[in-house]
């Protein structure tokens, strides 16, 4: 399990005068569930949009497989095989589960307007490939007996599934999860941990962005940690939970870098 899937290599980004990541350097293993972690404003959700290319990076750059992808767009990012969920989900409320996990087959689909209005062999490959893999991800995530629900009409643990189905409509090779069991119960928690065991299981890489200690401390294969931009720690879980450093950054001390 020591192939580097995604190497960060001193990653910055800076917002005027802030340092919303200083200088982070980290490898996410194939096969493997890392998990980043740190108090509030240290920088995590910032990693996963420059990872995602959702805004570029002040400097330092992102190999994934041996390429640098630094300079790409996000759906270039998209289809080398990186996905992403969201801190806030952001699914489409106003459509049926079975749609938004449609939508997020597009990077994988090749239909463009005119097959789409000619319902030409492009199209009807691209229609069966799609419904074929929405009955298949609706299984995985658990989601079978609520295939032409509302979003709206949907609890938020069920959001953050499909949320999570979404993204793996793509293909991925690995996921980035922005705290996926943000505002759930400790029960829906344990449903969710499953779920991200399955998609290790399913051969899929974890990049896991959580403040449920002990959902991380139980799943993680490895953990890095962030404090005012900074990495402080990273090891496995047993070693951060003793980390005098990592202690001191959650009980409110550490210091900025
Ligand atoms: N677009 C932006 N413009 C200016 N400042 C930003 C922007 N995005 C993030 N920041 C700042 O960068 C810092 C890191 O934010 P980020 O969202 O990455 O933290 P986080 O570790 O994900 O926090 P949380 O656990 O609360 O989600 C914060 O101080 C935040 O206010
Ligand atoms: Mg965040």
């Amino acid at each position: 399990m020591c192939n580097a899937l995604l190497k960060v290599e001193d990653l910055t980004k800076q917002f005027g005068g802030l340092l919303a990541v200083n200088k982070v350097n980290f490898e996410v293993y194939e096969g493997e569930i890392l998990a980043i972690i740190g108090p509030n404003g240290a920088g995590k959700t910032s990693i996963f949009n420059l990872i995602s290319k959702l805004m570029p990076a002040t400097s330092g750059s992102v190999h994934f497989l041996n390429e640098n992808i630094t300079g790409l767009k996000s759906y270039q990012v998209a289809a080398r095989g990186i996905t992403r969920t969201f801190q806030a989900t952001s699914l489409f409320d106003q459509l049926r589960v079975v749609d938004n996990l449609a939508i997020g087959r597009r990077v994988r689909t090749r239909t463009r307007s005119w097959d789409a209005i000619l319902h030409n062999s492009v199209w009807k490959k691209d229609k069966e490939e799609t419904t074929l893999k929405v009955m298949m991800m609706l299984g995985f995530i658990g989601l079978q007996e609520k295939p032409f629900h509302f979003v709206s009409s949907l609890s938020q643990e069920e959001q953050k599934r499909l949320a999570i189905g979404v993204a793996l409509m793509s293909d991925p090779k690995i996921i980035l999860l922005d705290e996926p069991c943000g505002g759930i119960n400790n029960d829906e928690t344990e449903g969710i941990t499953q779920l991200i065991r399955n998609i290790k299981e399913a051969g899929i890489t974890v990049c896991l962005i959580e403040h449920k200690m002990r959902m991380v401390m139980g799943l993680a294969d490895r953990i890095v940690v962030l404090n005012y931009g900074c990495k402080i720690a990273e090891g496995e879980p047993q070693e951060i939970r003793s980390n005098p450093t990592v202690i001191e950054a959650y009980l409110g001390g550490g210091n900025h870098c």
